[in-house]
Protein backbone atom coordinates (compact mmCIF):
# COMPACT_ATOMS: atom_id res chain seq x y z
CA UNK A 1 0.00 0.00 0.00
CA UNK A 2 1.29 3.49 -1.10
CA UNK A 3 0.00 6.68 0.43
CA UNK A 4 0.66 10.14 -0.54
CA UNK A 5 0.19 13.26 1.78
CA UNK A 6 1.89 16.33 1.91
CA UNK A 7 4.08 17.78 4.86
CA UNK A 8 6.38 20.43 6.19
CA UNK A 9 7.86 18.39 8.38
CA UNK A 10 10.23 15.60 6.78
CA UNK A 11 11.81 12.74 8.07
CA UNK A 12 12.21 9.92 6.69
CA UNK A 13 14.83 8.01 4.18
CA UNK A 14 15.06 9.65 1.73
CA UNK A 15 14.35 13.01 0.32
CA UNK A 16 14.21 14.61 -3.07
CA UNK A 17 15.20 17.69 -4.45
CA UNK A 18 15.05 18.94 -7.81
CA UNK A 19 17.90 21.14 -9.22
CA UNK A 20 17.12 23.14 -12.84
CA UNK A 21 19.63 22.92 -15.19
CA UNK A 22 22.71 24.89 -15.27
CA UNK A 23 21.92 26.59 -11.57
CA UNK A 24 24.13 26.09 -8.11
CA UNK A 25 22.52 24.06 -5.55
CA UNK A 26 22.15 27.08 -2.11
CA UNK A 27 21.19 24.98 1.04
CA UNK A 28 22.38 22.11 -0.09
CA UNK A 29 26.08 21.96 1.38
CA UNK A 30 28.96 21.25 -0.21
CA UNK A 31 28.37 17.40 -1.46
CA UNK A 32 25.50 18.98 -3.54
CA UNK A 33 27.44 21.85 -4.54
CA UNK A 34 30.33 19.40 -5.26
CA UNK A 35 28.22 17.16 -7.27
CA UNK A 36 27.09 19.89 -9.69
CA UNK A 37 30.57 22.01 -9.79
CA UNK A 38 32.15 18.39 -10.84
CA UNK A 39 29.91 18.65 -13.91
CA UNK A 40 28.85 15.12 -12.77
CA UNK A 41 25.24 16.12 -12.75
CA UNK A 42 23.60 18.64 -15.20
CA UNK A 43 20.35 18.70 -14.46
CA UNK A 44 18.41 17.04 -17.26
CA UNK A 45 14.95 16.12 -16.52
CA UNK A 46 14.94 13.10 -14.35
CA UNK A 47 18.89 12.83 -13.84
CA UNK A 48 19.79 11.31 -10.65
CA UNK A 49 22.95 11.60 -7.79
CA UNK A 50 22.36 9.85 -4.64
CA UNK A 51 24.25 11.26 -1.80
CA UNK A 52 24.59 9.46 1.54
CA UNK A 53 25.75 11.24 4.73
CA UNK A 54 23.20 14.19 4.52
CA UNK A 55 21.76 14.19 8.32
CA UNK A 56 21.72 17.86 8.37
CA UNK A 57 19.06 18.01 5.63
CA UNK A 58 17.34 15.66 8.24
CA UNK A 59 17.30 13.02 5.78
CA UNK A 60 20.51 10.06 5.69
CA UNK A 61 19.70 10.01 1.34
CA UNK A 62 19.42 13.20 -0.83
CA UNK A 63 18.63 12.35 -4.28
CA UNK A 64 19.48 15.34 -6.66
CA UNK A 65 16.61 15.34 -9.62
CA UNK A 66 16.87 17.19 -12.57
CA UNK A 67 14.38 19.45 -13.36
CA UNK A 68 15.51 21.00 -16.46
CA UNK A 69 15.49 24.54 -18.03
CA UNK A 70 13.57 26.37 -15.45
CA UNK A 71 11.35 28.12 -18.05
CA UNK A 72 10.20 24.84 -19.68
CA UNK A 73 9.70 22.65 -16.06
CA UNK A 74 5.79 22.24 -16.24
CA UNK A 75 3.42 19.70 -14.82
CA UNK A 76 4.24 16.71 -17.31
CA UNK A 77 7.70 17.43 -16.24
CA UNK A 78 6.84 17.34 -12.21
CA UNK A 79 4.66 14.11 -13.07
CA UNK A 80 7.94 12.27 -14.26
CA UNK A 81 10.48 13.72 -11.57
CA UNK A 82 8.03 12.72 -8.91
CA UNK A 83 7.64 9.46 -10.42
CA UNK A 84 11.27 9.04 -11.07
CA UNK A 85 12.15 9.78 -7.18
CA UNK A 86 9.31 6.99 -6.18
CA UNK A 87 10.85 4.57 -7.86
CA UNK A 88 14.49 5.08 -6.68
CA UNK A 89 12.75 4.73 -3.45
CA UNK A 90 11.41 1.76 -3.89
CA UNK A 91 14.20 0.41 -5.45
CA UNK A 92 16.36 1.05 -2.55
CA UNK A 93 13.71 -0.65 -0.65
CA UNK A 94 12.78 2.36 2.08
CA UNK A 95 9.65 2.64 3.58
CA UNK A 96 8.82 6.30 3.50
CA UNK A 97 10.42 8.87 1.29
CA UNK A 98 9.16 12.50 0.00
CA UNK A 99 10.07 14.83 -2.11
CA UNK A 100 10.48 19.13 -2.04
CA UNK A 101 8.05 19.96 -3.71
CA UNK A 102 9.11 21.89 -7.14
CA UNK A 103 5.87 24.60 -8.16
CA UNK A 104 6.21 25.31 -12.18
CA UNK A 105 6.68 29.12 -12.94
CA UNK A 106 3.01 29.46 -14.28
CA UNK A 107 0.99 26.72 -11.85
CA UNK A 108 -0.19 26.96 -8.00
CA UNK A 109 0.77 24.47 -5.62
CA UNK A 110 -2.19 22.89 -5.11
CA UNK A 111 -1.95 21.65 -9.14
CA UNK A 112 1.75 21.12 -8.75
CA UNK A 113 0.88 18.88 -5.73
CA UNK A 114 -1.75 17.41 -7.80
CA UNK A 115 0.86 16.32 -10.63
CA UNK A 116 3.23 15.05 -7.97
CA UNK A 117 0.78 12.42 -6.39
CA UNK A 118 -0.34 11.58 -9.96
CA UNK A 119 3.63 10.84 -10.76
CA UNK A 120 3.87 9.02 -7.92
CA UNK A 121 1.38 6.79 -7.80
CA UNK A 122 1.58 5.98 -11.35
CA UNK A 123 5.82 5.89 -11.36
CA UNK A 124 4.88 3.10 -8.46
CA UNK A 125 2.12 0.75 -10.55
CA UNK A 126 2.85 -2.83 -11.71
CA UNK A 127 0.66 -5.34 -12.87
CA UNK A 128 1.58 -8.21 -10.91
CA UNK A 129 -1.61 -9.65 -9.94
CA UNK A 130 -0.66 -13.27 -11.98
CA UNK A 131 2.94 -13.53 -11.48
CA UNK A 132 3.73 -16.39 -8.44
CA UNK A 133 6.48 -15.72 -6.32
CA UNK A 134 7.36 -13.68 -2.91
CA UNK A 135 4.78 -10.34 -2.38
CA UNK A 136 7.61 -7.11 -4.11
CA UNK A 137 8.49 -4.90 -1.37
CA UNK A 138 6.19 -1.34 -1.56
CA UNK A 139 6.95 2.02 0.08
CA UNK A 140 4.50 2.79 2.73
CA UNK A 141 4.16 6.64 2.64
CA UNK A 142 5.49 9.12 -0.37
CA UNK A 143 5.66 12.72 1.08
CA UNK A 144 5.47 16.11 -0.85
CA UNK A 145 7.03 18.23 1.62
CA UNK A 146 5.49 21.59 1.03
CA UNK A 147 6.37 25.06 2.76
CA UNK A 148 3.97 26.19 5.55
CA UNK A 149 1.79 28.70 3.32
CA UNK A 150 1.50 26.42 0.61
CA UNK A 151 0.67 23.40 2.93
CA UNK A 152 -3.01 23.84 2.53
CA UNK A 153 -3.41 23.93 -0.84
CA UNK A 154 -0.62 21.20 -1.24
CA UNK A 155 -3.13 18.82 0.90
CA UNK A 156 -5.94 19.39 -1.35
CA UNK A 157 -3.92 19.01 -4.74
CA UNK A 158 -2.09 15.61 -3.03
CA UNK A 159 -5.80 14.31 -2.41
CA UNK A 160 -7.12 15.34 -5.86
CA UNK A 161 -4.26 13.59 -7.64
CA UNK A 162 -4.50 10.48 -5.67
CA UNK A 163 -7.51 10.13 -6.65
CA UNK A 164 -7.74 10.52 -9.98
CA UNK A 165 -4.32 8.13 -10.12
CA UNK A 166 -6.57 5.83 -8.33
CA UNK A 167 -8.83 5.93 -10.97
CA UNK A 168 -6.04 5.69 -13.73
CA UNK A 169 -4.64 3.01 -12.11
CA UNK A 170 -7.86 1.16 -12.60
CA UNK A 171 -7.85 2.03 -15.73
CA UNK A 172 -4.70 0.55 -16.44
CA UNK A 173 -5.31 -2.95 -14.38
CA UNK A 174 -8.76 -3.48 -16.54
CA UNK A 175 -6.83 -2.81 -19.66
CA UNK A 176 -3.76 -4.99 -18.67
CA UNK A 177 -6.29 -7.91 -17.54
CA UNK A 178 -5.96 -10.68 -19.60
CA UNK A 179 -9.08 -11.85 -22.13
CA UNK A 180 -10.23 -14.67 -20.16
CA UNK A 181 -10.19 -13.15 -17.30
CA UNK A 182 -11.70 -9.35 -18.37
CA UNK A 183 -14.37 -10.44 -19.80
CA UNK A 184 -17.65 -8.44 -20.48
CA UNK A 185 -19.38 -9.47 -17.62
CA UNK A 186 -15.98 -9.18 -15.52
CA UNK A 187 -16.39 -5.24 -16.27
CA UNK A 188 -19.95 -5.74 -15.51
CA UNK A 189 -18.72 -6.40 -12.04
CA UNK A 190 -16.66 -3.77 -11.74
CA UNK A 191 -19.10 -0.64 -12.88
CA UNK A 192 -21.14 -2.80 -10.19
CA UNK A 193 -18.64 -2.29 -7.37
CA UNK A 194 -17.91 1.54 -8.32
CA UNK A 195 -21.33 2.25 -7.90
CA UNK A 196 -22.05 0.57 -4.56
CA UNK A 197 -18.78 2.33 -3.71
CA UNK A 198 -19.92 5.63 -4.58
CA UNK A 199 -23.73 5.51 -4.46
CA UNK A 200 -24.62 5.77 -8.51
CA UNK A 201 -27.32 4.01 -10.01
CA UNK A 202 -25.67 0.85 -12.55
CA UNK A 203 -28.11 -1.13 -15.16
CA UNK A 204 -26.58 -4.04 -16.90
CA UNK A 205 -27.83 -5.16 -20.44
CA UNK A 206 -27.18 -8.95 -21.36
CA UNK A 207 -27.35 -10.63 -24.35
CA UNK A 208 -31.41 -10.45 -24.65
CA UNK A 209 -31.48 -6.93 -22.78
CA UNK A 210 -29.13 -5.94 -25.54
CA UNK A 211 -31.22 -7.25 -28.37
CA UNK A 212 -34.59 -6.06 -26.77
CA UNK A 213 -32.63 -2.38 -26.67
CA UNK A 214 -32.30 -2.88 -30.49
CA UNK A 215 -28.25 -2.31 -29.64
CA UNK A 216 -27.92 -4.46 -33.16
CA UNK A 217 -24.50 -3.36 -33.47
CA UNK A 218 -23.26 -4.50 -30.08
CA UNK A 219 -25.65 -7.74 -30.33
CA UNK A 220 -24.16 -8.43 -34.03
CA UNK A 221 -20.53 -7.96 -32.85
CA UNK A 222 -20.91 -10.11 -29.84
CA UNK A 223 -23.13 -12.92 -31.26
CA UNK A 224 -20.48 -15.31 -31.65
CA UNK A 225 -18.77 -14.96 -28.34
CA UNK A 226 -19.61 -17.39 -25.88
CA UNK A 227 -18.22 -14.52 -23.38
CA UNK A 228 -21.46 -12.66 -24.14
CA UNK A 229 -21.90 -8.93 -24.77
CA UNK A 230 -23.02 -6.57 -21.78
CA UNK A 231 -24.49 -3.11 -22.30
CA UNK A 232 -23.78 -0.80 -18.73
CA UNK A 233 -24.70 1.98 -17.93
CA UNK A 234 -23.46 3.86 -15.18
CA UNK A 235 -25.15 6.95 -13.31
CA UNK A 236 -23.33 9.48 -11.05
CA UNK A 237 -26.68 11.78 -10.36
CA UNK A 238 -24.90 15.24 -7.95
CA UNK A 239 -26.05 17.72 -10.29
CA UNK A 240 -29.50 18.54 -9.70
CA UNK A 241 -31.43 19.41 -12.96
CA UNK A 242 -28.97 19.89 -15.53
CA UNK A 243 -28.24 17.98 -18.37
CA UNK A 244 -25.59 14.96 -17.95
CA UNK A 245 -22.40 15.00 -19.57
CA UNK A 246 -22.10 11.36 -21.54
CA UNK A 247 -18.65 9.81 -21.67
CA UNK A 248 -19.23 6.80 -23.70
CA UNK A 249 -15.82 3.95 -24.02
CA UNK A 250 -15.35 1.58 -26.81
CA UNK A 251 -14.68 -2.21 -24.25
CA UNK A 252 -14.26 -4.68 -26.96
CA UNK A 253 -12.21 -6.98 -24.35
CA UNK A 254 -10.65 -8.92 -27.42
CA UNK A 255 -10.85 -8.00 -30.86
CA UNK A 256 -9.53 -10.96 -33.32
CA UNK A 257 -11.14 -8.77 -36.24
CA UNK A 258 -13.41 -12.04 -36.77
CA UNK A 259 -14.02 -13.28 -39.88
CA UNK A 260 -12.07 -10.62 -41.27
CA UNK A 261 -9.69 -11.87 -38.87
CA UNK A 262 -6.34 -10.30 -38.28
CA UNK A 263 -2.65 -11.01 -38.55
CA UNK A 264 -1.21 -13.80 -35.39
CA UNK A 265 1.45 -11.67 -35.10
CA UNK A 266 0.84 -9.06 -32.07
CA UNK A 267 -2.55 -10.29 -31.88
CA UNK A 268 -2.27 -10.58 -28.14
CA UNK A 269 -2.01 -6.59 -27.97
CA UNK A 270 -6.07 -6.91 -28.99
CA UNK A 271 -6.84 -7.49 -24.91
CA UNK A 272 -6.23 -3.90 -25.12
CA UNK A 273 -8.55 -3.00 -27.27
CA UNK A 274 -11.00 -2.49 -24.09
CA UNK A 275 -9.27 0.57 -23.33
CA UNK A 276 -11.83 2.89 -24.02
CA UNK A 277 -14.36 1.31 -21.15
CA UNK A 278 -11.50 0.79 -19.14
CA UNK A 279 -10.50 4.45 -18.60
CA UNK A 280 -14.26 5.54 -18.62
CA UNK A 281 -14.78 3.56 -15.63
CA UNK A 282 -11.73 4.96 -13.96
CA UNK A 283 -12.69 8.69 -14.79
CA UNK A 284 -16.54 7.68 -13.07
CA UNK A 285 -14.23 5.83 -10.17
CA UNK A 286 -12.14 9.34 -9.98
CA UNK A 287 -15.31 11.25 -9.96
CA UNK A 288 -17.20 8.69 -7.08
CA UNK A 289 -14.60 9.65 -5.25
CA UNK A 290 -14.32 13.46 -5.51
CA UNK A 291 -18.14 13.38 -5.46
CA UNK A 292 -18.03 15.93 -8.24
CA UNK A 293 -21.34 17.91 -8.40
CA UNK A 294 -22.01 17.01 -11.92
CA UNK A 295 -24.49 14.49 -13.81
CA UNK A 296 -22.59 11.87 -15.41
CA UNK A 297 -23.32 8.93 -17.44
CA UNK A 298 -21.05 6.23 -18.08
CA UNK A 299 -22.31 3.84 -21.40
CA UNK A 300 -19.94 0.76 -22.07
CA UNK A 301 -20.92 -1.76 -24.87
CA UNK A 302 -18.11 -4.56 -23.85
CA UNK A 303 -18.20 -7.24 -26.13
CA UNK A 304 -15.31 -9.94 -27.71
CA UNK A 305 -14.75 -9.64 -31.46
CA UNK A 306 -14.59 -13.52 -32.67
CA UNK A 307 -15.19 -15.53 -35.71
CA UNK A 308 -17.17 -18.89 -35.82
CA UNK A 309 -20.23 -20.15 -37.59
CA UNK A 310 -22.91 -17.76 -36.07
CA UNK A 311 -20.42 -14.73 -36.46
CA UNK A 312 -21.30 -11.60 -38.73
CA UNK A 313 -19.60 -11.54 -42.05
CA UNK A 314 -18.61 -8.82 -44.83
CA UNK A 315 -21.66 -8.37 -46.81
CA UNK A 316 -24.34 -8.31 -43.80
CA UNK A 317 -26.71 -5.53 -43.47
CA UNK A 318 -27.75 -3.96 -39.66
CA UNK A 319 -30.29 -1.78 -38.98
CA UNK A 320 -28.86 0.03 -36.14
CA UNK A 321 -29.76 1.23 -32.85
CA UNK A 322 -30.61 4.63 -34.64
CA UNK A 323 -32.81 3.20 -37.47
CA UNK A 324 -29.30 3.83 -39.75
CA UNK A 325 -28.83 0.75 -42.11
CA UNK A 326 -24.91 -0.43 -42.62
CA UNK A 327 -22.96 -2.15 -44.55
CA UNK A 328 -20.61 -4.53 -43.25
CA UNK A 329 -17.45 -4.46 -45.45
CA UNK A 330 -14.92 -5.95 -42.96
CA UNK A 331 -15.95 -7.23 -39.32
CA UNK A 332 -12.76 -6.01 -38.11
CA UNK A 333 -13.99 -2.16 -37.92
CA UNK A 334 -16.32 -3.41 -34.96
CA UNK A 335 -15.46 -0.61 -32.68
CA UNK A 336 -17.49 1.90 -34.32
CA UNK A 337 -20.57 -0.46 -34.42
CA UNK A 338 -21.17 -0.56 -31.05
CA UNK A 339 -20.17 3.00 -30.25
CA UNK A 340 -22.78 4.22 -32.85
CA UNK A 341 -25.51 2.65 -30.79
CA UNK A 342 -23.88 3.62 -27.75
CA UNK A 343 -23.82 7.50 -29.06
CA UNK A 344 -27.62 6.70 -30.40
CA UNK A 345 -28.61 5.59 -26.82
CA UNK A 346 -27.09 8.80 -25.50
CA UNK A 347 -29.79 10.61 -27.12
CA UNK A 348 -32.61 9.60 -23.96
CA UNK A 349 -30.39 11.69 -22.07
CA UNK A 350 -30.64 14.95 -24.01
CA UNK A 351 -26.87 15.54 -23.09
CA UNK A 352 -25.11 18.49 -22.93
CA UNK A 353 -22.17 16.65 -24.31
CA UNK A 354 -20.90 13.37 -25.28
CA UNK A 355 -17.27 12.61 -24.90
CA UNK A 356 -16.41 9.09 -26.47
CA UNK A 357 -12.81 7.43 -26.10
CA UNK A 358 -11.95 4.05 -28.24
CA UNK A 359 -8.84 2.31 -29.83
CA UNK A 360 -10.23 2.54 -32.88
CA UNK A 361 -7.69 2.75 -35.79
CA UNK A 362 -4.34 1.74 -36.66
CA UNK A 363 -4.46 5.14 -38.78
CA UNK A 364 -4.66 6.79 -35.63
CA UNK A 365 -1.53 5.23 -34.34
CA UNK A 366 0.29 5.88 -37.96
CA UNK A 367 -0.73 9.75 -37.93
CA UNK A 368 -0.34 10.94 -34.38
CA UNK A 369 2.23 7.95 -32.95
CA UNK A 370 2.29 7.53 -29.33
CA UNK A 371 2.16 10.96 -28.36
CA UNK A 372 -1.39 12.25 -28.82
CA UNK A 373 -4.86 10.61 -29.02
CA UNK A 374 -6.54 12.14 -31.77
CA UNK A 375 -9.48 14.44 -31.91
CA UNK A 376 -12.48 14.83 -33.74
CA UNK A 377 -15.89 15.88 -32.93
CA UNK A 378 -18.86 18.08 -33.99
CA UNK A 379 -18.61 21.06 -31.60
CA UNK A 380 -15.40 23.59 -31.56
CA UNK A 381 -15.82 24.57 -28.03
CA UNK A 382 -16.52 21.21 -26.75
CA UNK A 383 -12.98 20.06 -29.39
CA UNK A 384 -11.42 22.72 -27.32
CA UNK A 385 -12.57 21.71 -24.06
CA UNK A 386 -11.09 18.05 -24.28
CA UNK A 387 -7.66 19.51 -25.73
CA UNK A 388 -7.24 21.55 -22.95
CA UNK A 389 -8.12 18.51 -20.81
CA UNK A 390 -5.71 17.04 -22.55
CA UNK A 391 -2.88 19.12 -22.14
CA UNK A 392 -3.74 19.71 -18.56
CA UNK A 393 -3.28 16.53 -17.70
CA UNK A 394 -0.56 15.39 -19.85
CA UNK A 395 -2.84 12.96 -21.75
CA UNK A 396 -2.47 14.69 -24.65
CA UNK A 397 -4.98 15.05 -27.16
CA UNK A 398 -4.48 16.83 -31.03
CA UNK A 399 -7.55 17.57 -33.21
CA UNK A 400 -8.16 16.26 -36.68
CA UNK A 401 -10.90 17.00 -39.29
CA UNK A 402 -13.90 15.44 -39.95
CA UNK A 403 -14.71 16.86 -43.68
CA UNK A 404 -17.89 16.30 -45.50
CA UNK A 405 -15.73 14.33 -47.85
CA UNK A 406 -14.93 12.19 -45.08
CA UNK A 407 -18.54 11.42 -45.35
CA UNK A 408 -18.70 10.87 -48.64
CA UNK A 409 -16.22 8.44 -48.49
CA UNK A 410 -18.54 5.92 -46.07
CA UNK A 411 -21.65 6.44 -48.19
CA UNK A 412 -23.03 2.92 -48.63
CA UNK A 413 -24.19 0.70 -51.88
CA UNK A 414 -26.96 -1.36 -50.74
CA UNK A 415 -27.12 0.31 -46.90
CA UNK A 416 -27.19 4.01 -45.51
CA UNK A 417 -23.48 4.00 -44.79
CA UNK A 418 -20.42 1.29 -44.75
CA UNK A 419 -18.45 0.45 -41.58
CA UNK A 420 -14.96 0.94 -43.73
CA UNK A 421 -13.70 4.24 -45.89
CA UNK A 422 -10.95 2.16 -47.06
CA UNK A 423 -7.04 2.51 -46.26
CA UNK A 424 -6.81 5.97 -46.54
CA UNK A 425 -7.94 9.13 -43.40
CA UNK A 426 -8.73 5.78 -41.54
CA UNK A 427 -9.28 8.04 -38.21
CA UNK A 428 -11.01 10.48 -39.98
CA UNK A 429 -13.77 8.28 -41.69
CA UNK A 430 -14.16 6.20 -38.30
CA UNK A 431 -15.15 9.58 -37.03
CA UNK A 432 -17.15 10.79 -39.64
CA UNK A 433 -18.82 6.83 -39.09
CA UNK A 434 -19.33 7.89 -35.71
CA UNK A 435 -20.65 11.46 -36.15
CA UNK A 436 -23.66 9.93 -38.02
CA UNK A 437 -25.07 9.02 -34.63
CA UNK A 438 -24.32 12.12 -32.82
CA UNK A 439 -27.09 14.57 -32.60
CA UNK A 440 -26.10 16.75 -29.75
CA UNK A 441 -22.24 18.16 -28.59
CA UNK A 442 -19.96 15.42 -29.19
CA UNK A 443 -16.21 14.51 -29.24
CA UNK A 444 -14.18 11.28 -30.14
CA UNK A 445 -10.91 10.69 -29.20
CA UNK A 446 -8.91 7.71 -31.19
CA UNK A 447 -6.39 6.00 -28.40
CA UNK A 448 -5.24 3.45 -30.59
CA UNK A 449 -1.99 4.72 -29.86
CA UNK A 450 -1.63 6.22 -26.54
CA UNK A 451 -3.52 3.58 -24.65
CA UNK A 452 -0.68 1.04 -24.41
CA UNK A 453 2.68 0.60 -25.17
CA UNK A 454 5.44 -1.39 -25.52
CA UNK A 455 8.38 1.31 -23.55
CA UNK A 456 6.62 3.08 -20.98
CA UNK A 457 8.36 6.64 -19.71
CA UNK A 458 8.87 7.89 -15.96
CA UNK A 459 5.19 7.16 -15.11
CA UNK A 460 3.95 4.45 -17.59
CA UNK A 461 5.09 1.18 -17.79
CA UNK A 462 4.72 -1.13 -20.73
CA UNK A 463 1.64 -2.36 -21.54
CA UNK A 464 -1.98 -0.25 -20.33
CA UNK A 465 -1.24 3.77 -19.77
CA UNK A 466 -4.35 4.48 -18.40
CA UNK A 467 -5.36 7.08 -20.77
CA UNK A 468 -7.64 8.89 -21.06
CA UNK A 469 -8.95 8.41 -17.68
CA UNK A 470 -6.98 11.53 -16.23
CA UNK A 471 -8.52 13.66 -18.97
CA UNK A 472 -11.44 12.80 -18.98
CA UNK A 473 -11.30 13.62 -15.05
CA UNK A 474 -9.68 16.93 -15.64
CA UNK A 475 -12.42 17.25 -18.28
CA UNK A 476 -15.00 16.84 -15.33
CA UNK A 477 -13.23 18.91 -12.79
CA UNK A 478 -13.14 21.65 -14.91
CA UNK A 479 -17.02 21.62 -15.61
CA UNK A 480 -17.87 21.30 -11.72
CA UNK A 481 -16.10 24.17 -10.94
N1 LIG B 1 -9.06 -2.29 -32.52
C1 LIG B 1 -8.76 -1.98 -33.86
C2 LIG B 1 -7.90 -0.73 -33.98
C3 LIG B 1 -6.49 -0.87 -33.51
C4 LIG B 1 -5.53 -1.40 -34.33
C5 LIG B 1 -6.12 -0.42 -32.27
C6 LIG B 1 -4.24 -1.51 -33.91
C7 LIG B 1 -4.83 -0.53 -31.83
C8 LIG B 1 -3.88 -1.07 -32.65
C9 LIG B 1 -10.03 -1.74 -34.66
O1 LIG B 1 -11.11 -2.50 -34.28
C10 LIG B 1 -9.69 -2.10 -36.06
O2 LIG B 1 -9.45 -3.26 -36.31
N2 LIG B 1 -9.66 -1.10 -36.95
C11 LIG B 1 -9.33 -1.31 -38.29
C12 LIG B 1 -10.34 -0.55 -39.13
C13 LIG B 1 -10.31 -0.92 -40.57
C14 LIG B 1 -10.61 -2.39 -40.75
C15 LIG B 1 -11.32 -0.07 -41.31
C16 LIG B 1 -7.92 -0.80 -38.53
O3 LIG B 1 -7.53 0.19 -37.91
O4 LIG B 1 -7.21 -1.42 -39.29
MN1 LIG C 1 -11.12 -4.44 -35.18
ZN1 LIG D 1 -11.18 -3.07 -32.32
Amino acid sequence: MVSIGATKDFSAEMLAVGLFRGETPERLGDDAAEVVSSGDFTGRVCETALLYGQEELGTPRLLLIGLGERARFDLERLRRVSATAARRARALKLREAGISLPVPQDAAVREAAQAAAEGARLGLYRFDRHKSGAELREIDTFWLVADEEGLEQALEGAEVGEKAARGAVLARDLANGPPNVATPEYLAREAREIAERHGMEVRVLDRSGIEEEGLTGLATVGRSATNEPRFIVLEHTKGGDAAPVVLVGKAVTFDSGGISIKPSSGMEDMKFDMSGGAAVLGAVEALGALDLALNVVALVPATENLPGGDAYKPGDVLTMHSGKTVEIITTDAEGRLILADALSYARHYEPAAVVDCATLTGACHVALGDHASGLMGNDEDLIAEVQTAGEASGERAWPLPLFDEYTDQIKGDVADIKNSGGRYGGALTAGAFLKEFADYPWAHLDIAGTAYGKKGNAYTSKGATGAPARLLVEFLLRRAR
